[in-house]
């Protein structure tokens, strides 16, 4: 069975008006940004389920930090994204040890299950799909993370189970034919 491995501190998406900037500024106020720029942000993403570009012009305003810097920030961390994307994060690890142990396998389920490529979300934004260099979990290797959870020493058939499991608790069947259909047993597909 695949082993949960470490939590993390990713929050889940909320949905308020991305255009509410007053919430930029209390996320502002509240933090140091220029001493943990990358706090705020993560506070900003946390508020809005993204970065939305106007947050990003707002930060600029209220700190004094050059948008630019911002988005070298962004677009360095994976974690960060300036479009909207699904409520709950899955990230496949592609690290060096991930990869030779079948992180492509694991993605591809992921990709089967969801109907969504890697890098983007599913038609109804409940999830986003995505990739990281390393999860600092390589002896569990192929790891991935569905929001605050991580999973590792996973097969695809163990992936499909998960994301299957993970669908149902939320009631989504309805969403995902494929997953409605086989239910959250596992199978339909198979480990190589
Ligand atoms: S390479 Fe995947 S956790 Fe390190």
């Amino acid at each position: 069975m695949p082993r949960r491995v470490v939590q993390t501190d990713m929050t889940e998406a909320q949905e308020p008006d991305c255009c509410d900037l007053a919430r930029v500024g209390v996320i502002v106020d509240e933090g140091d940004a220029h001493g943990n720029l990358i706090a705020l942000l993560q506070r900003t993403q946390s508020e809005f389920g993204y970065v939305p570009e106007p947050a990003v012009d707002e930060i600029a305003r209220l700190t004094g930090v050059r948008a630019s810097r911002i988005y070298g920030i962004i677009t360095f961390y994976a974690q960060f994204s300036t479009v909207p994307s699904g409520r709950h994060k899955i990230f496949v690890c592609h690290g060096t040890a991930c990869h030779v142990a079948g992180a492509t396998r694991i993605c591809e389920a992921l990709e089967q299950e969801l109907d969504v490529p890697d890098g983007e979300s599913t038609a109804d934004m409940e999830f986003s799909l995505g990739s990281v260099a390393c999860m600092g979990a390589c002896s569990q290797a192929p790891v991935m993370r569905i929001d605050e959870e991580t999973y590792g020493n996973l097969s695809a058939d163990q992936t499909r189970k998960v994301i299957r499991g993970f669908v149902k608790e939320l009631g989504l069947e309805a969403h995902y034919p494929g997953i409605k259909g086989a239910g959250a047993t596992g199978g339909g597909g198979g480990d190589e």
